[in-house]
């Protein structure tokens, strides 16, 4: 049977700020630039989930996209959108939010909560250029 990847991508916009409390403002400005900014900034990320998986033989899904998009909703979405990624999301608490370390989190939140196929990447775009891809490693 082939394995076949489908993807749905949703937006959030979000507040963060970098800053590493443990090292000095110097290092904290020079290292995060712009993102150190101490009254925050915000981006409009774009999260694609890809799941991978055999079309099923009734249905020719790997996973109904619409189910997809009701569990990243629920699992991701609600919790972050227009949110302040520092302080009002319980699943980031600690963490410094960078796209590699978000889209680490948000993998925890969907692994395991999918009805068919598999988790294969998340890539979570801060700007259009600017993306980072996890895939369970
Ligand atoms: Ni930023």
């Amino acid at each position: 049977m082939p394995t076949v990847y489908v993807t749905r991508r949703v937006h959030f916009n979000a507040a963060h700020r970098l800053h590493n409390a443990r090292r000095d403002d110097d290092w904290n400005r020079s290292t995060f630039g712009p993102c150190n900014n101490p009254n925050w900034h915000g981006h409009n990320y774009v999260l694609e989930v890809t799941v991978a998986g055999e079309p099923d033989p009734e249905t020719g899904y790997v996973i109904d996209l619409g189910t997809l998009r009701s569990i990243v909703e629920e699992r991701i979405v609600r919790h972050v959108d227009h949110a302040n990624l520092n302080l009002d999301v319980d699943f980031l608490a600690g963490i410094l939010p960078s796209s590699e370390n978000l889209v680490v989190a948000f993998w925890n939140r969907l692994e395991g909560c999918l009805p068919a196929g598999h988790l294969h990447s998340l890539k979570l775009y801060e700007t259009e250029r600017n993306f980072a891809e996890y895939r369970g490693e």
